[in-house]
This record gives structure tokens, C-alpha cells and sequence, in this order.
């Protein structure tokens, strides 16, 4: 096999990274989700203020994997990052690619004085296994946490009460 190659992901990758993140949501059977247009994910990636951070594997230049992580901040530890997206093409699975994906985004958290790295994880999803190997642990059941969210509607009802 060619070499792997993990790097920082640059403006021309967002189209190929952009058509991953699709499989991904169709993997997680999310398929009722709206797939953003690439040029939105390069301009939210790439422009004055960055909005998260992009590594991708490659194999003979071809974009083959990639992460999508951001910063974020919590009262009691301050700076972490949540990592957004992971995900390897079928073919290159089992390869080590995502682990080397993992320690990319580990090394940039750690060089960043963050405290922890957040992930979610869908119940059904054999990944799981995958973040435990590399050391991670499972709130649901330690912490019994449920995770919420107001969809864009429900949002926009609420900002609409604010005085
Ligand atoms: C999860 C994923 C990124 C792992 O990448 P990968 O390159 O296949 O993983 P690695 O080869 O680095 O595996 C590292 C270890 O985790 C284990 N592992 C990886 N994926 C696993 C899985 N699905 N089930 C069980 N164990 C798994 C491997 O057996 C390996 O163990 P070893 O070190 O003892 O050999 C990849 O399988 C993937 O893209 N899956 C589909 C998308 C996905 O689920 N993303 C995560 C969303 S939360």
C-alpha cells in the first residue's frame, strides 16, 4: 500500500472532504439532513475567522479520510475541543488511518492547552469500540448525560419570544 499521509487539510481539499462528509451522514442513516454545498464548508473552514479545524488522510494524493474538530470551552476546564467528524473510505479501513486521523486531532488539542477532547457517538455504531481502544470513555452510561437540541424552527421560536 502507498504511504498515508495525515496533514492539515488545505482550501482545495473542501470539495473532496465535503463528498466524505456525505457518506458519513448516509453511514449514520442521518439522510433527512440537508448536505451543505461545498463551497459554504470552504468558506466556513477557510475564511477571515475559521470556524473549525480540517485534517485529511491521503493515499497518492487522493483524500481518503478526514477529521472535522472545534474548539470549545466549559467552566470548569476551560479550553477543549470536540471532535466533529472522523471518517476512512471502506477500502482503507482497519488500515490504522483513523487512528492516526485521532492522534492528529490529540496532538493539535494538547499543543492547544485544551482539557479534553467531547465526541458523540451513535449506540448502534461499531466505532465505539474504536474510541475505547484509544483510551475514551462513555458518559451516557458513567454520567447518564442526555444530549438535546433546539432544530433551526424551534430556535427561531425561541429567539422570537426574546424581549
Ligand atoms: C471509526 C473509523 C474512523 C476507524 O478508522 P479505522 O482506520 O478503520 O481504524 P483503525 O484501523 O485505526 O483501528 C484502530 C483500532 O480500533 C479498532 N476498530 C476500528 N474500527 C472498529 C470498529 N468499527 N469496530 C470494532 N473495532 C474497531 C481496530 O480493530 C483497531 O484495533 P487494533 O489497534 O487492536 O488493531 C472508521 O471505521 C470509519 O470511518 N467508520 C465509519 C464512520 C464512523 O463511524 N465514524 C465515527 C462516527 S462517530
Amino acid at each position: 500500500m502507498s504511504e498515508i499521509i495525515v496533514r492539515r487539510a488545505r482550501r482545495e481539499d473542501c470539495e473532496a472532504v465535503n463528498k466524505l462528509a456525505q457518506e458519513l451522514i448516509d453511514y449514520e442513516k442521518l439522510t433527512d439532513r440537508p448536505q451543505m454545498d461545498y463551497k459554504t464548508f470552504e468558506r466556513d473552514g477557510f475564511d477571515e475567522q475559521p470556524l473549525y479545524l480540517c485534517n485529511v488522510a491521503t493515499c497518492d494524493e487522493k483524500v481518503i479520510g478526514y477529521t472535522v474538530s472545534h474548539y470549545t470551552y466549559s467552566t470548569w476546564c476551560g479550553k477543549g475541543m470536540c471532535l466533529e467528524d472522523i471518517y476512512v473510505t471502506p477500502d482503507f479501513r482497519g488500515k490504522h488511518v483513523g487512528s492516526k486521523l485521532l492522534r492528529a486531532v490529540a496532538k493539535e488539542a494538547i499543543e492547544n492547552n485544551c482539557h479534553k477532547l467531547d465526541f458523540v457517538v451513535l449506540e448502534w455504531n461499531p466505532a465505539q469500540e474504536f474510541y475505547k481502544r484509544h483510551g475514551a470513555s462513555d458518559l451516557t452510561s458513567k454520567e447518564q448525560w442526555h444530549r438535546y437540541r433546539f432544530s433551526e424552527e424551534n430556535l427561531k421560536k425561541l429567539a422570537s419570544n426574546c424581549e
